[in-house]
């Protein structure tokens, strides 16, 4: 038997102001995305934009549902639309933020589970690594180098 460790880096910025330019363009675009979400049940908006090496920007937002599991989170509206309007871009960077009308979020947010396992989809299929900006409403920005950072031992195509 032997024990195996996992480490995982983050980065944090303290503002927004600290982050390098495109991106402090791309989070804008996550709050504006956010500012769109349909969450009437959770009341917790999230929104989610993507740069993409075409230059393009992609945003979602979460859109909630009367039977809750037909909704879907910001992070995967948002890539599946890229993933369908440029089947062939990659994606460079995410931007994330949520917030939520039950209280202040001044933590990083970071993406759920299922979202993590369908970024991590893009993730191989592309062969390089999208870098992952998340935050709350407000406070400190977390940043993680690739998606593989936020969800070790995934499971891909590798294992079919
Ligand atoms: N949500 C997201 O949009 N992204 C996440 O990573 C976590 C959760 C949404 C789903 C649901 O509409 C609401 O937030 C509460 O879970």
């Amino acid at each position: 038997m032997k024990k195996i460790k996992i480490e995982s880096t983050l980065y944090v910025y303290d503002t927004l102001e600290e982050l390098p330019e495109n991106i402090q363009n791309l989070m804008k675009h996550a709050i504006e995305a956010r500012e769109k979400a349909y969450a009437p049940y959770s009341k917790f908006h999230v929104g989610a934009a993507l740069l993409l090496d075409n230059e393009e920007i992609i945003s979602g937002s979460n859109q909630e549902n009367a039977s809750y599991p037909s909704g879907l989170c910001a992070e995967r509206t948002a890539i599946f639309y890229a993933g369908a309007k440029y089947p062939k871009a990659k994606i460079v960077s995410m931007a994330i933020t949520a917030a939520s009308q039950n209280q202040k979020t001044t933590t990083p947010i970071p993406p759920c589970g299922a979202c993590r396992q369908s970024i991590a989809e893009y993730e191989v299929k592309q062969e390089v690594p999208i870098e992952i900006y998340f935050m709350g409403q407000s406070g400190k920005i977390a940043k993680s180098d690739s998606l593989a950072n936020l969800l070790p031992l995934v499971f891909d195509k590798a294992s079919l």
